[in-house]
């Protein structure tokens, strides 16, 4: 049996639990709030090979920070599923001792290929985006005039593979509004989770208004009067989602509100770019170069140190800043770079 890590907390005592790891920038949809295409284009240069950690150096890292008390482990992109292999690194990481949870958040379009592979080196869930369920408002928001079928089919998969999975959604004014009554009636009764998220101002360019935010009261409002819910409790510390069930037992919805609330007093996520930088916050300007740290051959003790520190140094609360009208104007990392 292997004893419990004290995991290392922050500034304000937050303990450090979760790693994010983007393992590519690039994704086969452009989503208008996340890689615009008019942003993305043809020209956009995009994180080489030698650029990228190899698997090598990641699991290097998870293993350090499991040492130091991360428990679960979420694959991001880009899109994830767009780098070569990544079940091998699933096999990898799930191995690690103080581990017990992994998970990967995915467009689901290479699911039909890849979810059984995934499933076999031990991959537990999956969290998909879907942001509407009719294909002419589908078709708008990716960017690329995919219709919703190909998102369907990687659910069925995911699912016949045996895996756990979530639909996230993001919510916007004058995007997908008239999606939100849709979307709940086709998953409710389902054993799928259908989380909405409020559109954040993640990034620089996708054109983020707090008028095109839909929060999370008008989002519940307007489910409960059709589906009436109720409040339920969180699944874990720190879960970013508010839950609520349907009374008639038809399962339960999910809805992020970063927006709205801030949930920064909880937040115990680092998030590690696929080009090796760490993030102590999804809004943060700049990164802590660590695979510089590791091509110059730190030992593994030196590299616990290093984070270690930065994450003693921790001060981030983004969320509650941007509530009381703190900040603004701040250069930030893409969603499409650090994956959410
Ligand atoms: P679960 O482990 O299934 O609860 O997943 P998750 O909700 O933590 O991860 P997912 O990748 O599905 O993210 C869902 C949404 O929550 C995305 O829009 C993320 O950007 C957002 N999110 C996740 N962590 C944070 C965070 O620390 N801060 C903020 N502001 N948003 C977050
Ligand atoms: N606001 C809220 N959620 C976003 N996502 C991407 N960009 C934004 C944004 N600006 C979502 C994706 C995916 C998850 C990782 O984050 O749709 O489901
Ligand atoms: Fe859309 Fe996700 Fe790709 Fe961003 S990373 S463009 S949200 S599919
Ligand atoms: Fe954590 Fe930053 Fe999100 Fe706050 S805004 S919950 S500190 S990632």
């Amino acid at each position: 049996m292997r004893n419990e890590v004290s995991p290392i907390k922050d500034h304000f005592g937050r303990a450090l639990k979760d790693l994010r790891i983007s393992v590519i920038d690039k994704c086969n949809f452009r989503c208008t709030y996340c890689m615009p295409k008019e942003i993305f284009g043809k020209d956009h240069v995009f994180l080489s090979e030698n650029e990228l950690l190899s698997f090598d150096e990641i699991v290097r890292l998870a293993k350090t920070f499991a040492k130091l008390g991360v428990e679960k482990i979420r694959i991001t992109g880009g899109e994830p599923l767009m780098r070569r292999n990544l079940d091998e690194l699933i096999a990898q990481l799930t191995v690690i001792p103080g581990i017990k949870d992994i998970a990967l958040t995915t467009n689901a379009v290479f699911l039909p290929k890849t979810a059984k592979k995934l499933k076999a080196a031990g991959l537990k869930r999956v969290n998909i985006s879907l942001d509407a369920i009719e294909d002419e408002v589908f078709k708008q928001i990716n960017g690329k005039g995919v219709v919703a079928r190909p998102v369907l089919k990687g659910i069925e998969a995911a699912q016949e593979a045996g895996l756990e999975v979530k639909i996230n959604m993001v919510a916007k004014k004058g995007m997908n509004e008239s999606q939100v009554l849709p979307m709940a009636r086709y998953f409710k009764g389902t054993n799928i989770i259908l989380r909405y998220i409020e559109f954040m101002d993640v990034g620089n360019h996708n054109g983020w208004d707090f008028n095109n935010v839909i929060t999370k009261k008008q989002i519940i409002d307007m489910i409960d009067k059709e589906m009436p819910l109720e409040p339920a409790e969180e699944n874990y510390y720190g879960e970013v989602a508010s839950r609520y069930r349907y009374k008639d037992g038809g399962g339960e919805i999910g809805v992020i509100s970063s927006v709205s609330d801030s949930f920064c007093g909880t937040c115990t996520r680092i998030r590690l770019s696929a080009d090796g930088k760490l993030y102590t916050c999804l809004f943060a300007s700049s990164g802590f170069d660590i695979r510089e740290k590791m091509r110059d051959e730190l030992t593994d003790e030196q590299l616990e140190e290093e984070v270690t520190s930065l994450w003693g140094n921790r001060r981030d609360r983004y969320s509650e800043e941007r509530s009381e009208q703190k900040n603004n104007n701040r250069k930030k990392i893409e969603m499409s770079y650090i994956g959410g």
